[in-house]
Order: structure tokens, then C-alpha cells, then sequence
């Protein structure tokens, strides 16, 4: 694992979007690995400003994203898919149909059976990460098998706890998503996983430092051969001192 400290979130955000400006320009169909919340928001910020500066085109590229909420429609303003349009699809040159989450509206088993297959067609040349306060990557939480793929779980307490931030109330965050499952996430080329802030130190502590251990799901990057870490002194200070 590679670990970058940055002093800011636009410095932070700018390397961020630098990785996938790389894969993009070096690959002709290239298959980005997307994730919601509010880490990457800077990450594709800066990939906007790229695009709109002719440094990068979303022309050919092809996008997977990590998880979608059960029981909400996908117009829903807290979908997903609502996030990536909103955030970043509608402000660049991509195709949206080129544009993949997970179907999580209909028959979550056909879903997940269909994502697996299509992310076994197509293999994710640069995956972004955040991390939950429970270690948690996508919506994998403590205690998912390391081997599992595309499924449909349910979210832990703390989990609808730190995300009721974007709803009226914790009743209406969801109970269950359809989650990419952590052997999805390994088989990604390369990963960068962001975390910001002192609210991420602990799990970022344990994910670097820890056992490798399925009650902390992000440890199993310790496995993977490409990761870096991108993030801030408030993340990183129960590390270095
Ligand atoms: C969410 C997402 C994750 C994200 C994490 C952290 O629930 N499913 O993909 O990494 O929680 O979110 P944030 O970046 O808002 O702290």
C-alpha cells in the first residue's frame, strides 16, 4: 500500500482525478470503478475542470459504480444514480448508457446476478474507495465474506446513522443496498481508496495497520497489489505522531 498525506482537500482532490486522468488517456475503452458519498466529490470536481479544459474525454469510457440503495427509485434525490448524475455524468461527455449500478428497484437476485456477470465481461481498470467508520467499502459491512460478489445487504446501524446526514430522518435512510462484494472490488487493476478527516482515523488505522480480519472489510486491501491511499493529517494521525 502506497499512503499519500495531502495539506488540503483541493490538493488531495486534484491527485485524486490525476489517476484516472491517466488510465483514461492510456486505454481505449477504459472501465472506471465509481463510488458515491462525499469523499470523491472533490476527486470529480477536478475531473469536470478536466474535461471542460480538453485534458481528459469520457467519449469511450465505460463506468461501474459500487453500490445503489434498495427500496428508494432510482429518480429518487438520494439514489445513486441520482448522485452521479447530479455530480458528475451530467457534466461530462460520457454516454449514459455507458454508465452501470446496480438495478436495485426490481428483482434485487437478477441484479446482482447481472452485475456479477457484466463486471466479469468487463474489468474495472481503476477502482475509487472511500471507507465507512466501521471500515466498511461500498456498502460491505463488518463480517461479509471476503470471496462474496454483487448481493444485497443490510446496512449496520452506525452505517444509516453517519448517511441520515442526507435525509430528512434515520427512518428514511434505507435499510438494504445492492453492494459490489469484496472480490468484485479485488480484482480492480488499480484502487485508490480517499479518506478525510479525523472521523476516518480509526478505521484507517485498523485497514493499514490491523489484522486482515472480515470485521474490518477494508483490511482485505492489504491483499491487493496496486492501493493507494490517498488522504490528511486528521485521517492519518493515530499513524504517525
Ligand atoms: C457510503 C458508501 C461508501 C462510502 C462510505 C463513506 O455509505 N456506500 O461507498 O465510501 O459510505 O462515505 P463518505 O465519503 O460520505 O464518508
Amino acid at each position: 500500500m502506497e499512503i499519500r498525506i495531502f495539506e488540503n482537500k483541493e490538493a488531495l482532490s486534484r491527485a485524486a482525478a490525476q489517476y484516472f486522468i491517466e488510465v483514461i488517456n492510456k486505454n481505449h475503452k477504459p472501465v472506471l470503478g465509481l463510488a458515491t458519498g462525499s469523499t470523491p466529490l472533490g476527486m470529480y470536481e477536478k475531473l469536470i475542470e478536466a474535461y471542460n479544459d480538453g485534458e481528459v474525454n469520457f467519449k469511450n469510457v465505460k463506468t461501474y459504480n459500487l453500490d445503489e440503495y434498495c427500496g428508494i427509485d432510482s429518480n429518487h434525490e438520494q439514489s445513486y444514480r441520482t448522485f452521479m448524475n447530479t455530480n458528475f455524468f451530467n457534466h461530462i461527455n460520457i454516454d449514459l448508457i455507458n454508465t452501470n449500478i446496480p438495478n436495485a428497484s426490481g428483482d434485487l437476485d437478477a441484479a446482482c446476478e447481472l452485475y456479477n456477470s457484466q463486471l466479469n465481461e468487463n474489468e474495472i481498470d481503476i477502482q475509487v474507495l472511500g471507507i465507512g467508520t466501521n471500515g466498511h467499502i461500498a456498502f460491505n459491512e463488518p463480517g461479509t465474506p471476503f470471496g462474496s460478489k454483487t448481493h444485497c445487504i443490510e446496512l449496520d446501524q452506525k452505517t444509516r446513522e453517519d448517511n441520515a446526514r442526507f435525509f430528512n430522518s434515520i427512518d428514511e435512510v434505507p435499510t438494504h443496498a445492492i453492494t459490489m462484494g469484496l472480490a468484485n472490488i479485488m480484482k480492480a487493476k488499480k484502487i485508490i481508496l480517499i479518506a478525510i478527516g479525523a472521523q476516518k482515523a480509526e478505521a484507517l488505522r485498523k485497514m493499514i495497520l490491523g489484522d486482515v480480519t472480515e470485521e474490518m472489510p477494508a483490511s482485505i486491501l492489504q491483499f491487493h497489489p496496486d492501493v493507494v491511499i490517498l488522504t490528511d493529517r486528521e485521517a492519518v494521525k493515530t499513524l504517525i505522531k
